[in-house]
């Protein structure tokens, strides 16, 4: 997979991307992150990348002009599956876009900013909204971290454990249950028998009940 972002602050996306798995991932060959600093693209003598709205009111928009030139020299590379804009009044983020998402080869993800973007961007390139919760955040920075974070460790191959992706909360619309390490009794505090039975047929069921019990309780919105 090849994921081109498109933003104001290329920086911002430096530490998300250089630990852990996402880091591994790349190494392993099995994503490559482009970021592209937007202002790169500004014909303007002074890199200007926003303007006012022409409906007034306060707060400045992304102009076109430097966005559709990044994006068509992009899309002159090569074909995107996607063209993703983060923003808070796109669908909200949820397991089964990210599956379908992880499915992809090339996706592009422009990343929102001040009041947004000029709205013929949105009509002429634009083939997915994503918003990642209903809250706001300064930018679309951090939405575009969190969706590439969540689209990459379903990558086949990136997660070693094979089975632990599927065996994630929301996977099968249901938590995960509780999981415990050693030692069995800290303080007092123990682990549950079952989990020490080494009866596999046993805690698998117990897991579970858990599990549901857990989305019972948590989450019922999960269950309808
Ligand atoms: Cl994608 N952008 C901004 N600015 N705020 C958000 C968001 C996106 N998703 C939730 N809040």
């Amino acid at each position: 997979m090849r994921i081109d972002i498109l933003t104001l602050f290329p920086e911002m996306f430096q530490g998300p991307f250089s630990e852990s798995i996402i880091k591994r991932a790349q190494e392993k060959g099995a994503v490559e992150i482009h970021c592209h600093n937007i202002r790169d693209y500004s014909t303007n003598k002074h890199k200007k990348v926003d303007d006012y709205a022409f409906s007034g009111g306060a707060g400045m928009v992304m102009s076109i002009e430097p966005i559709a030139i990044l994006i068509e020299k992009l899309k002159a590379e090569r074909e995107y599956d996607e063209i993703i804009y983060t923003t808070p009044d796109g669908q909200t983020l949820n397991q089964s876009i990210s599956n379908q998402l992880s499915l992809k080869g090339n996706l592009m993800i422009l990343c929102g900013h001040y009041k947004g973007v000029d709205q013929r961007v949105r009509d002429q390139y634009i083939t997915m909204e994503i918003s990642i919760g209903d809250y706001v955040l300064t930018g679309g920075e951090l939405a575009a971290a969190v969706i590439s974070d969540s689209v990459i460790r379903l990558i086949p191959g990136v997660i070693s454990d094979e089975t632990s992706a599927l065996t994630d909360s929301f996977q099968d619309n249901l938590l995960a249950p509780p999981v415990y390490t050693r030692p069995a009794d800290y303080k007092g505090w123990k682990v549950p028998d079952i989990l020490l039975s080494g009866d596999t047929k046993k805690v698998e069921a117990w897991k579970e009940q858990q599990a549901y019990q857990r989305t019972k309780e948590r989450r019922p919105d999960l269950l309808k």
